[in-house]
């Protein structure tokens, strides 16, 4: 059955937002220019915005080559796209013959097409490569997988076509951001636990060194007058990261996250929003209560001021 809200992300994606949806709405600034989301993954805040009708010209990138050339063959062979996913059916064999096959040598229609149907077919939904970049979640056994939703695909299309598209790291968005721009950041999370191996290496490839540079990237925005936004998980790390003399406001919301690989994981879990733009620019004031206060020196220091 079609949805009849649409666009919407056509792609189930670890650490997608639609659960935090509401949260990270209620912290958007009032106004805003460009819209860029450099992890944008599903995209479930872009295509809320979209919706919305609140977004005029829009930049989105991703370092993962496979889901941004989905990204733009839906904007631009939506029709190849959904042929292709007509003709393909839910049955296990076809699964696997066409989870062997090398997406390079595909033309860009039959990669996005694979993409959308492994990810609505696969195993729990997720995006999972080997150490050979092989795409290797296994069959999943769905009731009746949405791998051909056409009413949203052209829906998705419409949505994209004025929007740059890039793979590309988020640093990148400082090259084209112009003063009252929105910048909303959702990087791969900092891990919950301290037994994670996170200094040296992430499963998602993203370390500490990273979430500096990020930090850095968000530092040199504000010094540019354009707007931030960045989830990230409540944990030491990152409160301190964003707990500078700078101007962040760090927030901390419950929100359930969707992908867990372990079922008795998937609850409720605080998570922190995190913007640089002042109370009275935010759209929807009435959350600035839930305020995190942090007892480190520097922010009693600032209160005392
Ligand atoms: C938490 S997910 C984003 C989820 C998205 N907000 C949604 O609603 O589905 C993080 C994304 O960051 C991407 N990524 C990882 N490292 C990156 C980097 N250095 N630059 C840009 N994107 C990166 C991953 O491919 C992944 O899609």
């Amino acid at each position: 059955m079609a949805n009849s809200v649409v666009p919407r992300p056509f792609l189930k994606w670890a650490g997608g937002k639609t659960q935090l949806l509401d949260d990270l709405t209620a912290y958007l600034p009032r106004y805003f220019l460009t819209y860029h989301e450099p992890f944008v993954g599903g995209g479930a805040l872009f295509f809320y915005l979209y919706r919305e009708r609140k977004i005029r010209r829009a930049f989105i990138a991703d370092l993962n080559a496979e889901l941004i050339d989905t990204y733009i063959a839906i904007r631009d062979y939506v029709e190849d796209v959904i042929e292709l996913l007509s003709e393909y059916s839910y049955d296990e064999k076809f699964y696997y013959n066409l989870r062997a096959q090398d997406p390079w040598k595909m033309p860009l229609p039959a990669r996005a097409a694979r993409m959308i149907y492994l990810n609505k077919t696969g195993y729990n939904g997720l995006y999972r490569v080997n150490k050979q970049g092989k795409f290797n979640v296994p069959f999943g056994r769905h009731k009746s997988p949405q791998y051909c939703d056409v009413e949203n695909l052209r829906a998705v299309s419409v949505a994209l076509q004025d929007v740059e598209i890039a793979c590309a790291s988020f640093e990148t968005v400082l090259e084209h951001v112009k003063p009252g721009d929105l910048v909303y950041f959702d990087p791969p999370y900092a891990p919950m636990s301290s037994t994670a191996n996170f200094t040296a290496y992430h499963a998602d490839g993203f370390a500490e060194d990273d979430q500096i540079k990020l930090r850095d990237v968000c530092l040199e925005l504000t010094r540019l007058g354009v707007n931030v936004m960045l989830s990230n998980s409540d944990v030491e790390l990152i409160q301190a990261l964003y707990d500078t003399d700078s101007c962040f406001n760090i927030n901390r919301v419950h929100a359930s996250r969707a992908i867990n690989s372990n079922a008795k994981k998937r609850g409720k879990l605080t998570e922190l929003i995190i913007t640089n733009y002042p109370a009275e620019k935010i759209a929807q004031p009435r959350l600035l209560e839930a305020q995190v206060q942090f007892t480190t020196q520097s922010s009693q220091d600032r209160k005392a001021r």
